[in-house]
């Protein structure tokens, strides 16, 4: 771990290289304890981690996994999209198992709020499309979209307004927010709303910073380590996905330094994290996406229901050309192949390599039949799982540096060198 966290150096992100759930909160939740601060750059409740700590499952939207380290200063940066009563509700949550969390809290002024009226308009937006095209985007429906849409239309509401009074937001719920929201026969409720906006501004008036580029920049110059926590994933970036079938934000190593407004030349390492399989919920391309049975197995094994909205994930195999695409963008230094032993009971493994012809040419790599269940070193891994991984290594250029082999914190491999 010492040669690995050296490598890393000071400030690392941890960026999905498919379409989200690569299971990015596992390597965050074993890299948390050795930075100081850890950070959340974009994207709203959208997100989901499930972090199993002592056998108990935490599943947080907002705030970032790293956050169950008590102690370490946590930043939901100017790009994130905050959902406020979904928010108070994780603080609750990390407060019952009694675990500190508004006092090292730092909430960018400069994010925006998701009201409940974004979500409706997201449900109505869906619909719609659904309408229209047979189909829609497939969205989480927390929102997200519509935030953003407010945003990119400079009309939306930043964290800065709970400094306002009620007066402020009554007039600004009633006014303009009630006209857009109307264009998609959704009627805002003011009243809730306020309420929400109220309990926020009790709970989180402590956390809201200046500005969060320079609190990062105070952080920086006091030598802390800063861990970022990518959300999404690279396939769903609203400019280098599969769009339409995107999110709403930019959920690449670049986009998360924009997100929370730290120098990129300050990022000293960048983690691609990738199932040793793949998956997607929504709609949009999966061009090695598995059918019928061995989708079902796949998806019973790796547990593959959505952590934010129980959809069951479209599931499949792992694509080469795919894993390239995020490195050229992100720049991975190595890799954190996850759920590694998902795939033990594989007699034989298809890899997506290429494309002729519009169709996906594969190589099939033979399974290794035996349980890589919790192993932690890498030399006890069957033969053919250290193939699979270095076949993975070979193909893009980029050292595997983290295996997951289970659900629990510890059942990871840790490389020194690949
Ligand atoms: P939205 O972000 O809710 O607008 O959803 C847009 C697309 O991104 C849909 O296909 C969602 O399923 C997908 N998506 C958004 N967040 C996540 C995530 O955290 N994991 C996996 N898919 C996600």
């Amino acid at each position: 771990m010492e040669k690995l966290l050296t490598d890393l150096g000071p400030v690392c992100a941890v960026i999905g290289a498919q379409w989200g759930d690569e299971g990015k909160g596992k390597v965050i939740d074993i890299l948390a304890g050795h930075f100081d601060v850890i950070a959340r750059a974009c994207g709203g409740a959208n997100a989901g981690h499930t972090i199993v700590v002592n056998a108990k499952k935490h599943v947080f939207h907002l705030l970032p996994a790293g956050s169950l380290h008590e102690g370490k200063s946590v930043v939901l940066g100017s790009g994130m999209v905050i959902h406020l009563p979904t928010l108070l509700e994780e603080i609750q949550t990390l407060e019952d198992a009694g675990i500190a969390i508004v006092d090292r809290l730092l909430i960018s002024p400069a994010a925006h709020i998701v009201f409940a009226f974004h979500k409706q308009i997201d449900a109505a937006m869906e619909l719609r499309l659904t309408k229209q095209q047979g189909k829609g985007i497939g969205t989480t429906k927390r929102g997200i979209g519509p935030a953003y849409m407010d945003k990119a239309a400079r009309r939306g509401w930043r964290m800065e307004v709970l400094r306002l009074r009620e007066a402020d937001w009554r007039a600004g719920l009633q006014g303009h927010m009630a006209d857009v929201a109307q264009s998609y026969d959704v009627t805002v409720n003011v009243d809730a709303e306020v309420e929400d906006l109220r309990r926020a501004q009790t709970k989180l008036k402590g956390c809201l910073m200046v500005s969060a580029p320079d609190m990062l920049r105070i952080f920086l110059d006091e030598r802390k380590k800063i861990l970022i926590e990518g959300a999404q994933a690279t396939l769903l970036d609203i400019d280098h996905g599969t769009y339409p079938y995107v999110t709403s934000s930019s959920t690449t190593a670049a986009g998360a330094l924009q997100g929370l407004g730290l120098p990129p030349k300050t990022l000293t390492s960048c983690i691609g994290v990738a199932k040793a399989y793949c998956t997607r919920v929504g709609e949009g391309d999966f061009l090695t996406e598995a059918s019928g049975k061995t989708a079902e197995r796949l998806r019973e094994r790796g547990g593959e229901y959505g952590a934010t909205t129980g959809r069951p994930r479209r599931c499949g195999w792992l694509s080469i050309p795919d894993l390239k695409h995020a490195a050229t963008i992100n720049g991975f230094d190595c890799w954190n192949i996850t759920k590694l032993d998902v795939l033990d009971e594989e007699r034989a493994i298809p890899v997506g390599v290429g494309m002729e012809k519009g169709k996906v040419i594969y190589e099939e790599l033979p399974g290794w039949e035996s349980s890589t269940s919790a192993l932690t070193a890498f030399e006890d891994l069957p033969e053919q799982a250290k193939k699979y991984i270095r076949f993975i290594e070979e193909q893009t250029g980029i050292p595997v540096r983290l295996i997951g082999t289970g659900q629990g914190r510890e059942e990871m491999i840790v490389r020194q060198n690949s």
